[in-house]
């Protein structure tokens, strides 16, 4: 048998088909260029490594079913000027998601603040972590559906595997005592144990009122603040910033 029918079975056999692709091309480039044995070998891994991040990656960003893909670059910080981009592109190093802490953005509708969480999850995922989107009225939804099923303890802990949850509009909708329950174990469930982040229109103040319960709203909103980069958005809306836009650009040609 030819060697290169030993590295066509071997490449099979252990799964890199990366490496497969790879392997003959690489082989005259060693040859041509002198390579030793143990380049040649770092050369052909590291092409199978780069292939399976890749395609890893891309399976992550859909299993974590953001609504769009938003990135870092698709930002304006200086329509944004409430957040500065250098913190905002330390976060997407991701020390966050190593640390189990988590990333709260505050502020009106329109300031960004789900730009940001799927730019921060598309980063996760692209980097080898699980990341799973969803508004909080989902999450709940989903828990309770759990709860109903008596699998909410084992529901908490396959998500408490998933490093990273990210929990869009809270406070778009009120919950009810038995969701604002939900929610709180969802946040404790995850204390110094993985990342959540969490985006509102409202402030925490303002917190008792959607969840009802004030003296539990304090504990959740302890423990989800505890380890946490809080980042308040300001300004007008980027959506009306459009709007304006395309208003302007009617009334100008009629
Ligand atoms: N500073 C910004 N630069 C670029 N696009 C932005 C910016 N702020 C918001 N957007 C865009 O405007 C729309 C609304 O932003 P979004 O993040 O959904 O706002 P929020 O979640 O705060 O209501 C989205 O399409 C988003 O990509
Ligand atoms: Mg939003």
């Amino acid at each position: 048998m030819s060697s290169a029918t030993d590295v066509a079975y071997l490449t099979r056999a252990l799964k890199m088909p990366r490496a497969r692709q790879v392997a003959s091309s690489l082989a005259d480039t060693a040859r041509d260029e002198g390579w030793d044995y143990t380049e040649f070998l770092a050369k052909v891994l590291s092409e199978e490594v780069a292939s399976r991040e890749a395609h890893g990656g891309e399976n992550r960003v859909k299993a974590a079913r953001f609504p769009q893909t938003k990135t870092l670059d698709d930002f304006d910080f200086t329509h944004q000027r409430s957040v500065s981009k250098q913190q905002i592109a330390h976060l997407h190093q991701l020390d966050f998601i190593r640390e189990a802490h988590n990333v709260v953005f505050l502020g009106p509708p329109g300031t960004g603040k789900t730009h940001l969480s799927i730019s921060l999850g598309v980063q996760a995922a692209r980097r080898g972590y699980r990341v799973a989107f969803a508004s909080a009225t989902d999450w709940v939804m989903r828990l309770g559906e759990a709860k109903r099923a008596g699998r909410l303890a084992d529901e908490l802990e396959r998500l408490g595997r998933i490093p990273l949850l990210i929990v869009d509009e809270v406070g778009y909708i009120p919950f009810d005592p038995d969701a604002a329950s939900l929610f709180f174990q969802l946040v404790s469930s995850r204390y110094e144990q993985s990342s959540l982040i969490v985006s509102s229109n409202k402030s925490f103040s303002a917190w008792a009122e959607i969840f009802g319960d004030a003296v539990a709203v304090e504990a959740m909103v302890d423990r989800l603040v505890h380890h946490s980069h809080v980042h308040v958005l300001k300004g007008d809306s980027y959506r009306l910033k459009d709007k304006q836009r395309e208003v302007m650009a009617t009334t100008e040609t009629t």
